[in-house]
C-alpha cells in the first residue's frame, strides 16, 4: 500500500465516520491485505477505485466492518452499572412514574453485550413492575457485521463466564451444541438493534435519560469528539446522564455536562 493509497482510504474513513486512522497505516494494511488478494485487486488503487464506484454501498460498508474495531465483553465497566443501580434508576423512577417511560440509547453497541447488559439490569431494577413501564434500549452502531452478531444474540461459554449466575440462568440459555449460549427472547425484546453513524444528523424525536457511548470516541480526534458531545448534549433530556468509557477524557473546560464523575456526566 503506497502513502497515497493509504491517504485515500484514511479520508474516506475520517470524513465520513469520524475514525481517525492516523499513523494506523500498518494496521490498516493489516486488516485489508487478505481481502484485497480475496478480491482478485491488482492494486490498492483499484480496490479504491471499486468502493468509490460502487454505488450500491456494500463495498464501503464492507470496509468499514473491517476497519471498525469491535472489541467489547460483557461486564466491561461494571462500576457503570452499578452506579446506575444505586443513583440513576431510583431518580428515573421517581421522576417519571406518571409516563413510565424511559429513553436509553448505547451509541457503539458493537457485538451486543453492553445493551444487553442495560436490559438486563433495567428489568431486575423494575422487577415486577417492569412491564408497566418501557423501557427499551436503543442500541446502535456503525458495523453491520457487528450488529449481526448482536441481533443474533449468541455467545460462547467464556463470554458470558464473568456475568453474575442469577443472570446466566435468568437471561441466557444453553443452545443444544452445548458450547454457545443464547440471550433468551426476554432480554432481546427488550433491545432494539438499528445501523447508525454518529457522525451523521441524529433523528431521534424524543429526548435521552440514559446515554452509553463508550470506548468509541478513543477512535475520533478531539474536534470530532467535541463536536459529537455537543450533539449528544442536545439530544438528552436535562438531568440525563452520559457514560463515556472510563480511560476517556472530556475536555471540562469545554463540555456542557456537569461531571459527576470521570466517566459519567449529567446535563
Ligand atoms: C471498541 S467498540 C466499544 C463497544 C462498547 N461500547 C464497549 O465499550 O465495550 C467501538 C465501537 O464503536 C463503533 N463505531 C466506530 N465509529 C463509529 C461511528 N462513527 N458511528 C457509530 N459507531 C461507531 C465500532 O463499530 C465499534 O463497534
Amino acid at each position: 500500500m503506497t502513502e497515497a493509497e493509504f491517504l485515500r482510504i484514511y479520508r474516506l474513513i475520517k470524513n465520513k465516520y469520524g475514525i481517525d486512522l492516523d499513523r494506523k497505516k500498518e494496521i490498516v494494511q493489516g486488516r485489508l491485505d487478505n481481502y484485497i488478494r480475496r478480491g482478485g485487486y491488482q492494486s490498492y488503487s483499484e480496490y479504491m477505485n471499486a468502493v468509490e464506484s460502487d454505488f450500491t454501498g456494500r463495498l464501503e460498508k464492507e470496509l468499514v466492518n473491517i476497519l471498525t474495531t469491535n472489541h467489547t465483553f460483557f461486564m466491561r465497566e461494571f462500576e457503570h452499572f452499578d452506579f446506575l443501580r444505586q443513583e440513576v434508576l431510583p431518580q428515573l423512577r421517581r421522576k417519571e412514574e406518571n409516563s413510565r417511560d424511559l429513553c436509553i440509547w448505547c451509541g457503539a453497541a458493537s457485538t451486543g453485550q453492553e445493551p444487553y447488559m442495560l436490559a438486563m439490569l433495567l428489568k431486575d431494577f423494575f422487577g415486577l413492575e417492569h412491564h408497566l413501564w418501557d423501557t427499551k434500549v436503543l442500541a446502535t452502531d456503525l458495523s453491520t457485521e457487528a450488529l449481526q452478531h448482536a441481533t443474533l444474540g449468541r455467545y460462547d461459554s467464556e463470554q458470558i463466564e464473568s456475568l453474575p449466575d442469577i443472570w446466566k440462568r435468568r437471561y441466557l440459555k444453553k443452545l443444544d451444541s452445548g458450547e454457545k449460549y443464547e440471550i433468551t427472547s426476554e432480554i432481546k425484546e427488550q433491545v432494539l438493534f438499528r445501523q447508525f453513524n454518529l457522525m451523521d444528523t441524529f433523528p431521534f424525536k424524543r429526548k435521552m435519560h440514559i446515554v452509553f457511548l463508550r470506548n468509541v470516541m478513543i477512535y475520533f480526534d478531539k474536534e470530532t469528539k467535541q463536536e459529537l458531545i455537543q450533539k449528544v448534549y442536545d439530544v438528552m433530556e436535562p438531568g440525563g446522564y452520559l457514560f463515556v468509557g472510563r480511560t476517556e477524557t472530556i475536555d471540562r473546560g469545554r463540555t456542557p455536562f456537569q461531571m459527576i464523575q470521570p466517566s459519567i456526566f449529567r446535563k
